[in-house]
């Protein structure tokens, strides 16, 4: 049956089956053929998006941005704390009102419930641009880029090093299992994802053939991997005290090169971004006056070094965030 995301909201990979995953990607390399060559593709003209942020963000912001002014579409960002949402207005109310307004409605937050209450009362589609537990549309974009450096992914090891249950750990663990890419969470027990989580996606990786593994050897994590990924150790909308734990659960999970090294032949190195691997930041400068570190998560060789593909991931934000948009909306 051919695939059709028309109206639907994306809020989690888990509501998305394989094969309506791999349309998104097929899309999003149309869109970035198209971009590419420069080729209008306004298919969205006078349709309008809200982009609620409850958050800061540079790479969804503007990915979704771009992606809508390309599509034709008119934008209007409400930044944290800008409208009434929350403070004055119930989530359920609000949804409605933007329901009038706009076409499709982006939301960056903090519980996954206050997404999900947003879609189930807008009559739009909602689509996640971050919540405490998923980032469903930052993993498009890094399948693509794992897609766009190996022949095929079925199969490939994948591992994820730190804190392995936050956002983004969670979701690669999710799209690692719907498509066959087996998963490796490494990091300290205390920061492992949650036992539902991970039998959930050991049942669907068992369907694809692939498994999902925990481990806090990062020796082991890093063997044989053909992707490490790493994020902060610290997400947004955590309490800043928590670094000086984190900092000491953590830092033998930093991505060094020797650990680069125990990869495979054609290992590459991923991140979301964005990444503390210098003091060139407020928090970088911070945190190496309080603690000593001039690096974090990963270090800045690993980080400017030719398996580094952070800013091929960033851009592909943009095109899969298009995708996203275009197939839930034409
Ligand atoms: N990767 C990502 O979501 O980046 P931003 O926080 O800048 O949007
Ligand atoms: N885990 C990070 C991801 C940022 C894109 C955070 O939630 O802050």
């Amino acid at each position: 049956m051919p695939v059709n995301l028309q109206g639907r909201s994306f809020l989690k990979l888990l509501d998305f089956t394989t094969e309506e995953i791999e349309y998104l990607l097929d899309l999003s390399k149309e869109f970035k053929k198209l971009k590419l060559t420069r080729t209008p593709h306004k298919y969205l003209d006078g349709k309008n998006i809200a982009l609620l942020f409850e958050k800061t963000s540079t790479r969804t912001r503007c990915s979704f941005e771009v992606a809508g002014y390309d599509l034709g579409m008119g934008v209007t960002y409400l930044e944290p704390g800008s409208s009434q949402m929350g403070h004055k207005e119930s989530i359920e109310d609000t949804a409605k009102v933007l329901g009038r307004y706009y076409d499709g409605i982006e939301y960056r937050g903090f519980s996954q419930d206050l997404v999900q209450e947003l879609s189930d009362n807008a009559g739009v589609p909602v689509w996640n641009g971050l919540t405490d537990e998923f980032h469903p549309t930052q993993m498009l974009a890094d399948i693509l880029t794992i897609e766009e450096n190996f022949d095929s992914i079925k199969g490939l090891n994948l591992t994820f090093m730190g804190d392995a249950r936050n956002n983004v750990a969670n979701s690669l663990m999710v799209i690692s299992a719907k498509l066959g890419i087996n998963f490796t969470a490494c990091g300290p027990k205390e920061l492992m994802p949650s036992e539902e989580l991970v039998s959930i996606c050991k049942e669907i990786a068992l369907t694809n053939n692939s498994n999902i593994v925990l481990t806090d050897d990062p020796i082991i994590g890093a063997t044989n991997a053909d992707i490490i990924y790493t994020d902060i150790w610290v997400s947004m909308g955590e309490p800043s005290e928590v670094w000086s734990s984190r900092i000491h659960l953590l830092e033998k999970f930093r991505v060094t090169k020797e650990l680069m090294d125990l990869g495979s032949d054609n290992c590459i190195f991923l991140h979301c971004l964005p990444s503390f691997h210098d003091i060139n930041t407020v928090v970088g400068k911070n945190i190496n006056k309080e603690f000593g570190i001039n690096e974090m998560e990963v270090t800045d060789e690993v980080f400017r070094s030719k398996y580094s593909k952070v800013f091929d991931q960033a851009e592909n934000r943009m095109h899969t965030i298009k995708a996203v948009m275009y197939a839930t909306l034409k």
